[in-house]
């Protein structure tokens, strides 16, 4: 029996820098009734991810930005309490684009109903899903890693770096990180086997260090982090090399314009290419990757993290911390 109330969570401003406490607002809302074509969902779980930063801007990007004083969504995980579709009852488990709040109101066709005998229904966000996908076809389709090649990850320990690298070392290749913590270095090198990590927030000489890890020069390079990280790995790029440009969140809370490395001179001198993409551009292809991932972490040659905090009061304090790099692997909401 669902509550008659409960909360949600709105934009309550477009944040300059990184988002503060402020940028949320919690209201207490009437829990719906579902329509014919339409569930009530108990929502169990909620993704926190670096691309909701750019959706929090006014302006054009590949998905509309977040309305103010609207409710925020993106990745969730709910449990059906009320059915009125015939293509779900109560007690399937369904993944979809979910508000950020307790119970919601959807359209039975907007979510997709997930096998919880499978794996972990959190696993559905993270390693088999979105962050898992975009890994593998950043390491399959662009990067390309053959036998004994040098593929550098950065934001090695994150959701789509620690599956990255992981990927990376089946196909072969010699996998380099790069990573902020102690902790995160402990255990992409310990946990993962990745054969060099570098903590680049104690390096003061990011292109010495790269150099020391990478004595082949760079073969591909899997980048989630952008800026200076990236600059300083430019240089060592190995002739034909490739670089999966995923995302670049060390620009993501920049205020006003970012001044960039001049890539251009470092892909002439290498042929290199450098291909940016988003995981929706493989969505045909979504099955092979969701079947490669599962088959591959069901042999062990692949594992994960999952940072999961507690309670819906925590989602902005988790999603902030994405930028703080409080997070080792995946960062969920459970609610
Ligand atoms: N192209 C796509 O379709 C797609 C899909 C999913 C994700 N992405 C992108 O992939 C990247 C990783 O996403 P994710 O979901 O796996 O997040 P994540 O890596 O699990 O979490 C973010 C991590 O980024 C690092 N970071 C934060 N601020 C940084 C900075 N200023 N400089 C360097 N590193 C910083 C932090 O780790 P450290 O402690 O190591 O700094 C933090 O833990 C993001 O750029 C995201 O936008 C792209």
């Amino acid at each position: 029996m669902a509550p008659s109330a409960h909360y949600q969570i709105l934009l309550a401003e477009r944040p300059e820098g990184i988002p503060t406490r402020d940028t949320f607002h919690f209201d207490r809302v009437s829990t719906g009734s579902p329509e014919s074509g339409e569930v009530l969902l108990k929502t169990l779980y909620l993704s926190v991810d670096p691309y909701m930063r750019g959706r929090m801007n006014e302006g054009k990007s590949y998905i509309p930005p977040f309305e103010l004083h609207e409710p925020i969504a993106g990745g969730g995980i709910g449990e059906v309490v009320e059915s009125r579709s015939s293509s779900l009852k109560e007690g399937d488990i369904v993944i979809g684009n979910l508000t950020w709040e307790e119970f919601s109101v959807v359209t039975a066709d907007s979510v997709r109903k997930i096998d919880p005998s499978l794996a972990p229904v959190s696993t559905h966000l993270g390693i088999l899903g979105m962050p898992g996908l975009t890994a593998y076809f950043g390491v399959n389709d662009i990067c390309r890693p053959k036998q004994g090649e040098t593929v550098v990850v950065s934001g090695a320990a994150g959701a789509v770096g620690s599956a990255a690298g992981q990927i990376a070392k089946i196909y072969g290749a010699r996998v380099v990180g790069i990573a902020g913590t102690d902790e995160k270095v402990r255990y992409l090198k310990e946990e993962l086997h990745f054969d060099e990590v570098i903590q680049y927030t104690t390096t003061e000489d990011m292109k010495a260090a790269l150099e020391k890890a990478c004595p082949d020069g760079v073969d591909a390079y899997f980048d989630n982090v952008g800026g200076s990280i990236s600059e300083a790995l430019y240089p060592l790029l190995n002739k034909y090399a490739r670089i999966a440009q995923c995302g670049a969140i060390s620009t993501y809370n920049s205020t006003g314009e970012d001044v960039g490395p001049r890539v251009q001179q470092y892909l002439v001198k290498a042929s290199a290419l450098m291909q940016g993409f988003i995981v929706g551009d493989f969505s045909d292809r979504f099955q092979e990757g969701s079947e490669k991932l599962a088959e591959w972490l069901e042999q062990g040659s692949i594992t994960y993290r999952e940072n999961i905090v507690e309670g819906i009061q925590q989602t902005p304090d988790a999603f902030i911390g994405l930028f703080k790099g409080e997070n080792l692997g995946k960062q969920i909401v459970k609610l």
